[in-house]
């Protein structure tokens, strides 16, 4: 834990009634200041995670620390944490000013300091002049920019944002991510942000936790995740990959759809049995003799920026591309790829044996 740890879960597990658990025993540390993504299928346990930093419940077992303190049994109206849900919650009855100011009533703080604040947090979410205006007259897009104002008013040290964009139209969501980050840069304020969108996730985090059925599958920057996945889940959830079965014959060579390839990963037991992953965009187009593979395509769309193409290996193994090149169906065709573009994935590796892996095999080629 560092000096910049404002959030920590210790082992925490969430339990409702005698069902199975919603959460199984999930650590994880928030630092001050930045941008972090819960990213999970629906029902992985983002919104439960959200609820206990909010004190809307309690952990089963396990602590959850603010600042140092554990707050296990701290009420949600004490925590320095403010919430924009996913359907907003505004309240219909009052304008767009009450409800900002709404938080500042409560808090018995005196009239000009509300009008300066609110005022101040319209200013932040390019709302200026809308005072009085009814929240049935606001279009969606400025309904979500009252609810982060109403959050922020309260200068909370941390916002929780569960799926805040769902329910915009493709431009104006990814307007909103744009806004979202820069608003997040401005304050300063830790954001908590939560979405089954992994392109929303790469485009807006410092850091992603990404969730599978109660538990961190892997945690990192958008970079780490895209480029190292540790398994099949992430890899498959992250982004459009080739998964192929292979053995790692000794460090930095692996075999996979019948051939030998250089690689850079290692720390494997010799012939180990792995899963191999290549992104789409990393494999390009060649003639059968200058390709790493050989293979036949099978169909193709454009996709306005590349053709998605798929193809199949003698073994019977798919492989999708993506290329600016056009291909024709039935052709044979060769894939050339970087020794960088393969990434070996241990079977039921965790997260934390992955870093161990790592760093043993990165201090091990340093030497050499
Ligand atoms: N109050 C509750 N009582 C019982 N089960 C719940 C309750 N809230 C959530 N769950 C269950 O916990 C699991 C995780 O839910 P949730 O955190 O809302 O997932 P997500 O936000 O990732 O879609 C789901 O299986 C859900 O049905
Ligand atoms: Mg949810």
């Amino acid at each position: 834990m560092t000096d910049n740890t404002i959030i920590r879960f210790n082992s925490v597990t969430k339990k409702y009634d005698n069902d199975p658990p919603v959460l199984k025993n999930v650590s994880f540390e928030i630092e001050r200041g930045k941008f972090y993504t819960l990213l999970g299928p629906s029902g992985c346990g983002k919104t439960t995670i959200l609820r206990l930093i909010a004190g809307f419940t309690e952990p089963s077992e396990g602590d959850i620390y603010f600042n140092g303190r554990v707050i296990n049994n701290v009420p949600a109206n004490k925590r320095q944490v403010n919430t924009v849900f996913q359907d907003y919650a505004l309240f219909p009855h009052l304008n767009v000013f009450e409800n900002i100011a709404f938080g500042l009533k409560i808090k018995k703080m005196k009239k000009a300091d509300i009008e300066r604040k609110v005022k101040e947090a319209l200013r932040f979410v390019n709302l200026e002049g809308y005072e009085n205006r009814e929240i049935k007259e606001m279009s969606g897009g400025q309904r979500q920019r009252v609810a982060i104002a109403r959050a922020i008013v309260n200068e909370p040290e941390v916002i929780l944002l569960d799926e805040p964009l769902s329910a915009l139209d493709l431009k104006l969501r990814t307007e909103m991510q744009y806004e979202l980050r820069e608003l997040q840069r401005n304050l300063g304020i830790t954001f908590i942000f939560v979405t089954h969108d992994q392109e929303e996730a790469l485009a807006m985090s410092d850091e992603i936790f990404v969730l599978n059925n109660g538990k961190i599958e892997q945690s990192g920057t958008p970079t780490d995740i895209y480029d190292e996945p540790i398994n099949r889940f992430v890899a498959d959830f992250i982004g459009e990959s080739n998964i192929v079965p292979g053995t790692m014959i000794k460090d930095y060579q692996v075999q996979f759809a019948g051939k030998l390839f250089e690689c850079v990963d290692g720390g494997f037991e010799p012939n180990e049995d792995v899963e191999i992953v290549i992104r789409p965009e990393d494999l390009a187009i060649t003639a059968p003799a200058d390709g790493k593979l050989n293979v036949k395509v099978d169909s193709q769309l454009f996709r306005g920026v590349h053709y998605e193409i798929s193809c199949y290996d003698s073994d019977g193994n798919e492989w999708l591309v993506h290329s600016t090149k056009k291909a024709t169906v039935g052709d044979q065709i060769g894939l050339y790829f970087d020794p960088e573009a393969i990434h070996v994935m241990r079977h039921g590796e965790t997260e934390e044996e992955f870093d161990k892996r790592l760093e043993a095999y990165e201090e091990g080629s340093y030497e050499n």
